[in-house]
């Protein structure tokens, strides 16, 4: 049997065959290299099957961070982890810059995930004022570069200074890069930080942390931190207490300690749903105390009282009237992911006296300035148009906090700077005296 194929028929079987041959071997070759990619991070991954993680783990230390537990000026608690278990980890420390005459500790440490090793070193017996050198190993060959810190001091005639931010959750490069301003401009400006909290997006992910901690460490391996729980933490379920060794624990989270004539109380403003009558009273007791022993008083909780939608109704009836009573100074939230800046307010309202003032410079003010701090990193809010807001500024920032004493007077100073959206150069947005003679 003759059969017979017309050039036009050919010509379309060629194209036909043609085509499906390329199909099926851009199929095959994708096949190929999908597997070879699983087998390479299954090999470098043995101790994770259930992801894939593209590059290999590493002994490295990373995240480092630093916070005071006992005495703030005579110990501190140095943590990092690893992604793979180092049976060799130690910390050296030293005043001498190459760590001579040395002392080494061996950290304890825990597993947190399949991924994640965190050590911490309490180093205790230490020089109030004085700078150490310290550097973290996992053995002998994988180790960080030597890094510093200062113990904070035994002041009575002197400043005291800090920084504070709050909201760094999400935005990696957004925070990043505002640590790295703040390191480059003021390094020198602040003894240590206080974190308003939202710390991280999903407070149960071990991953959020240690990219947290990664971003940051320019800061965190410096500066010792506290660090107040925010909503994003994740209540009781956190790992936050795992990943920042510090006064509170999980089950009390709220402390308070004095510091150069300023007391600083930190809250927890997540627990109102069953009310939260022993934090209340505990911070009743703690007033009472510290409205004797100095001259300022700090607040320092997540939730913004002054924003009735923000915050609960719990805490704005039971908490602001004590701040009123005892004539805290300056209440620092976050939450709201911008800088604000209240009038002196009394009773929840805006005081007569401030109505409309350009007045930044206020004398033996008893009355209490609300800050919202809420720009570390979370994505920007609008700013809100209530008539207690004396300034206000839609941007990334922090603020500085300076504490001066002088004979018969002590003065704060606030300055709040923002980071451009372009992160062009530091701007000053805000700043504020308030003087008491003493
Ligand atoms: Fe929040």
């Amino acid at each position: 049997m003759n059969v017979s194929v017309s050039p036009t028929r050919l010509k379309k079987i060629i194209a036909i065959g043609f085509i499906s041959f390329l199909l099926i071997f851009s199929t095959i070759y994708y096949i190929t290299i999908l597997n070879e990619t699983h087998s390479k991070s299954n090999s470098s991954n043995d101790d994770d099957s259930d992801s894939i993680i593209l590059s290999p783990l590493t002994l490295t230390p990373k995240g480092i961070r630093l916070t005071f537990i006992y005495n703030y000026n005579d110990s501190i608690v140095i943590s990092w982890y690893t992604e793979k278990n180092a049976t060799e980890p130690k910390l050296s420390y030293s005043m001498s810059a190459d760590l001579s005459s040395a002392t080494e500790i061996t950290p304890n440490s825990t597993q947190l995930t399949s991924s994640t090793y965190i050590y911490y070193a309490e180093l205790v017996n230490l020089s109030p004022n004085t700078t150490y050198h310290y550097q973290v190993r996992s053995d002998n060959i994988t180790k960080r570069e030597i890094m510093n810190f200062t113990t904070l001091a035994n002041r009575d005639i002197s400043n005291i200074s800090f920084l504070v931010y709050g909201d760094s959750r999400t935005q990696r490069l957004e925070r990043r890069t505002l640590v790295e301003k703040i390191m480059a401009s003021f390094r020198n400006n602040f003894e240590f930080i206080v974190h308003t909290g939202d710390i991280v997006e999903i407070g149960t992910e071990q991953n959020e942390w240690n990219e947290y901690f990664d971003d940051t460490e320019a800061l965190t391996a410096y500066k010792q931190g506290v660090y107040v729980e925010g909503n994003h933490e994740g209540g009781l379920s956190t790992k936050m207490y795992n990943n920042l060794l510090m006064y509170g624990t999980d089950t009390e989270r709220y402390y308070y300690f004095n510091y150069g004539g300023v007391g600083f109380i930190i809250l927890n403003s997540n627990d109102y749903t069953v009310g939260d009558d022993d934090q209340t009273n505990w911070l009743n007791q703690t007033l009472i105390q510290l409205s004797q022993e100095n001259t300022f008083n700090f607040v320092f909780l997540h939730h913004p009282l002054l924003h009735t939608s923000r915050s609960s109704d719990y805490h704005q009836e039971h908490w602001k009237p004590l701040f009123d009573k005892y004539n805290v100074s300056l209440i620092l939230c976050g939450h709201n992911h911008h800088y604000e800046r209240s009038y002196p307010m009394i009773n929840s309202s805006k005081l007569d006296d401030y109505d409309n003032s350009e007045q930044y410079n206020y004398t033996n003010l008893n009355d209490s300035i609300y800050i919202v701090t809420g720009g570390a990193g979370a994505p920007l809010y609008s700013v809100y148009n209530y008539d207690f807001i004396a300034e206000k500024e839609e941007a990334y920032h922090f603020i500085l906090v300076d504490v001066k004493k002088e004979i018969a007077k002590m003065t704060i100073s606030l300055e709040s700077w923002g980071m451009p959206n372009d992160f062009g150069p530091l701007y000053l947005i805000d700043n504020i005296t308030i003087t008491k003679l003493t």
